[in-house]
């Protein structure tokens, strides 16, 4: 596997690939691979002829506060990761070769609504270099297929329309979310976590599925539901950010007629933010 980190190398790479007539499949990642990466590289390697996935944790989508410089950066452990994935090349590009011009006078991508609830209003400007950067990556890159992880609820569906909106020739692949034996969503933040708020962090996904069987058994106290499973976060030693029941296209708030749900979940444990949901067919 080839690792590159200038933006003419990968238009280079591409080019030749796309003269030989085969499909680029891409995952972009911030790095520190886990299990849950890993799947996806293996869905990009059956959709497309040769894969590319691209590390850079990228400053525009973290707050003032937020853990962009904690954030774990593990170049050569990934790359080990990827080649025993069969990836076929990694671009690896620094923050100067993504922003030249620095990120205050950096054009950005706004996708309306989808980001107005949820993760869109806890973390102000997230979603927005979140869709800035995946499209200067699409424009890099140049894929046939992305492929990204479900984990991500809102961040995929703000993604899909961002595509669809801007006309992006790119086929959008959403993957089920990867979790330990505990249910626990497997994510890079783990990372952060001891064993034992590792063992406390598989809460989140009881309380989804505790949520989830209360919709399907005909409960649509949607706000009730919403407390008591703050209150089950709190006690487990969470303090929660939002628990939320929401239609699953939308995004918005769940009405009684909807049919399409998905729960969403963000709650820090310690000072770590972990995210989660589990969608509901009704
Ligand atoms: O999901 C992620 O790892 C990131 O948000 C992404 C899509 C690579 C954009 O930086």
């Amino acid at each position: 596997m080839q690792t590159v980190h200038r933006l003419s190398e990968i238009r280079a790479y591409v080019r030749a690939q796309k003269q030989a007539g085969k499909t680029v499949g891409f995952v972009p990642t911030m790095g520190n691979l886990h299990e849950g990466h890993l799947s996806l590289i293996n869905v990009a390697k059956e959709r497309a002829d040769v894969v590319i996935c691209s590390i850079f944790v990228n400053p525009m989508q973290f707050g003032a506060n937020e853990d962009l410089d904690a954030y774990p950066r593990t170049l050569e452990e990934d790359t080990r990761l990827l080649q025993t994935r069969g990836c076929d090349l990694l671009f690896a590009p620094s923050a100067k070769e993504v922003y030249p011009h620095g990120l205050t006078v950096q054009t950005k991508v706004e996708v309306p609504e989808l980001g107005d609830f949820h993760c869109g209003a806890s973390r102000p400007g997230h979603f927005s270099g979140v869709s800035t950067v995946v499209a200067k990556l699409f424009n890099m890159v140049q894929p046939d297929v992305a492929i990204f992880g479900e984990k991500d609820f809102q961040q995929l569906a703000i993604i899909r329309k961002m595509t669809e909106d801007l006309c992006f020739p790119v086929h959008i692949v959403g993957v089920p979310t990867s979790r330990e034996n505990t249910g626990l969503a497997r994510s890079s933040r783990n990372g952060y976590l001891s064993p034992a708020e590792k063992q406390t962090a598989a809460e989140i996904y009881q309380t989804l599925i505790f949520i989830k069987s209360e919709l399907e058994n005909g409960n649509r106290a949607f706000h009730e539901l919403s407390q008591e499973a703050k209150q089950r976060l709190s006690t487990a030693g969470f303090r929660p950010d939002y628990v939320n029941i929401a239609n699953a296209h939308s995004l918005a708030p769940a009405k009684e007629s909807d049919k399409d749900l998905v729960i969403l979940v963000a709650a820090y444990l310690g000072s770590t933010r972990l995210i989660d949901n589990i969608t509901v067919q009704l």
